[in-house]
């Protein structure tokens, strides 16, 4: 079989076919010391695939060393030749991503490798995953086989998407209702099965250990100050008018948000952010901060205090209020703080605020002009790099072919983009094999959009390494998307995206609109009398 790797390596030469290194139970492994991570990776997929240690009494070697094989952090060099693999990384992650470009051509080589050279590092320092658990709950086990996969794909931030309206998945002992009322929802979507799950701290960190051990940071998301319903279920103090509310059953925005006129609200969520602080320690944030309604805010005596008081001309100051006052908490305990984007506004937090690009509300120039002028951003463009949206809207190849480099971006401006994120929403996605249908095998190209540099990248060499890269999943124990339904054609996509809009015929839609129009009449009603 032809050899490749996704991403692809900045520079690949492959000698003949002729293999010159057979890898079996024998080879003996050296690695220099400051190569743990990437020895014991390896050690992980030899003694799986070989079933036991290794034996270590033939001619063969493998070494893992540190150098300086190229100038970039995260950079490595992988050379066969007879009897000796040598992998050189710049730094410890370099080193482990050379490991993972040789999990790969083993895999494809059946374990026999012809002499070869590769040097590589990557475009993007961040590369992520979104992960969301909100929606519905996946097993510390399958979170763990995702951070796998994103280490083969050399990705290095698991964005951990913790809440929603749906459920809180995040125990935090200082608040304990979150998960003991809003980690359960009494049925999802289609089906009429409650559905509940939850992580403990001593989970949360041994998954945070886990991912550290494969070079990957963990960026742990409260969503705030909307897809909240789970948490106001727990805590109806946190909303405007103190509604009585049960963990939200279905998908759609909710009109119940953080009620940002009480001071009681900001003490709620420092101390979340205390506890969320110690857990999670890679020094990033994700504060959420999307698809905020002001509905409530227009009507909530304390909201209109707040405005009135702060001297706000709407609403949407409000909204960056609140962002900016929990910003500003958690950059003063030394966080990073990253958020989604939303529309443009007069008055917009601060720019030390990373933005993670998910939506078409801003259009591109105005994200040009943003990152012109300091921001840093991540990007998620929907259209892309969402994993939940149907084959049929977001096809392998448009996922692939999509350019993060907009028109009127500078060559300052560029040094703003962070990196690439791809990210998997759930709210139709119940379980592994769905979301692996789902991930896969985009991702692989969203890790070309995240490492590879922009001008190595082409679609039709991806398309030739596919087969390959199946072969590696499949290794994995991942179904991918077949790649007829990867690149639909025309009657398949009809088919895909109504599928997907089936979602639409549900009772969720008309529900937000008369629960609106009752709390209206009555908070207004009181307001007049
Ligand atoms: C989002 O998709 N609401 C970030
Ligand atoms: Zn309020």
């Amino acid at each position: 079989m032809k050899l490749s790797v996704i991403p692809q390596p900045d520079f690949i030469k492959i000698g003949s076919d002729e293999p010159c290194f057979e890898l079996t139970r024998l080879c003996e492994i050296e690695a220099e010391k400051g190569t743990d991570k990437a020895e014991a990776e390896l050690m992980r997929f030899l003694s799986a695939h070989f079933e036991g240690e290794l034996l270590g009494t033939g001619k063969e070697r493998l070494r893992l060393l540190l150098g300086e094989p190229c100038a970039e952090k995260e950079g490595y060099r992988l050379t066969v030749e007879r009897d000796c693999i040598t992998i050189t990384g710049n730094d410890e992650a370099g080193v482990f991503y050379g490991v993972q470009t040789l999990k790969q051509l083993l895999i494809q080589g059946s374990f026999k490798l012809p002499e070869l050279l590769i040097s590589d590092s990557p475009a993007f320092h961040c590369r992520g995953f979104m992960l969301d658990c909100g929606r519905y709950f996946f097993t510390k086990e399958s979170v763990m086989h995702f951070i796998d996969l994103m280490a083969l794909h050399k990705l290095n931030e698991f964005h951990w998407h913790l809440s929603d309206d749906q459920g809180f998945r995040c125990q935090l002992e200082n608040q304990l209702l979150l998960t003991e009322i809003g980690s359960y929802r009494s049925h999802t979507l289609f089906n009429s099965i409650p559905h509940q799950g939850y992580y403990t701290k001593a989970e949360m960190k041994e998954i945070v250990d886990y991912a550290h051990e494969r070079c990957i940071r963990v960026i742990p998301e409260i969503d705030t100050p909307g897809h909240v319903v789970s948490m106001i279920a727990a805590y109806p103090f946190l909303s405007c008018f103190d509604r009585s509310l049960t963990v939200a059953t279905h998908w759609g925005i909710k009109n119940d948000v953080l009620c940002i006129g009480k001071e009681s609200t900001f003490e709620f969520m420092e101390s979340v952010f205390d506890e969320l602080t110690e857990i999670f320690t890679d020094g990033v944030i994700h504060l959420g901060g999307d698809e905020v309604p002001t509905l409530r805010w227009k009507i909530c005596p304390h909201c209109q205090r707040r405005m009135k008081q702060e001297g706000m001309k709407d609403e949407g100051e409000l909204h960056t209020y609140y962002l900016q006052r929990i910003a500003s908490y958690l950059q003063k305990k030394g966080f990073e703080v990253r958020m989604w984007n939303d529309r443009k506004k007069e008055k917009m937090v601060d720019s030390s605020v990373a933005w993670q690009l998910w939506n078409g509300e801003m259009d591109k120039k105005e994200v040009a002009d943003e990152m012109n002028n300091g921001r840093g951003f991540i990007i998620s463009a929907a259209e892309a790099y969402y994993l939940d949206l149907p084959y049929g809207q977001v096809s392998l190849k448009k996922t692939y072919e999509y350019s993060p480099f907009y028109e009127g971006i500078t060559k300052e401006g560029r040094k703003n983009i962070l990196g690439i994120e791809g990210c998997l929403w759930t709210e139709f996605v119940p379980d592994i094999k769905k979301a692996e249908f789902c991930v896969f095998p985009r991702l692989g190209a969203i890790s070309e959009a995240a490492w590879t540099k922009e001008e190595k990248r082409n679609y039709a060499m991806f398309c030739e390494k596919l087969n390959g890269y199946y072969n590696v999943l499949s290794y994995h124990g991942v179904e991918p998307a077949p790649l007829k339904a990867a690149n639909p054609k025309p009657l398949r996509k009809a088919a895909s995206l109504l599928y997907w809009e089936r979602r639409k015929f549900c009772w969720a839609g008309l529900y937000n609109l008369t629960d609106n129009y009752l709390v209206k009449r009555k908070y207004a009603k009181e307001e007049e009398q």
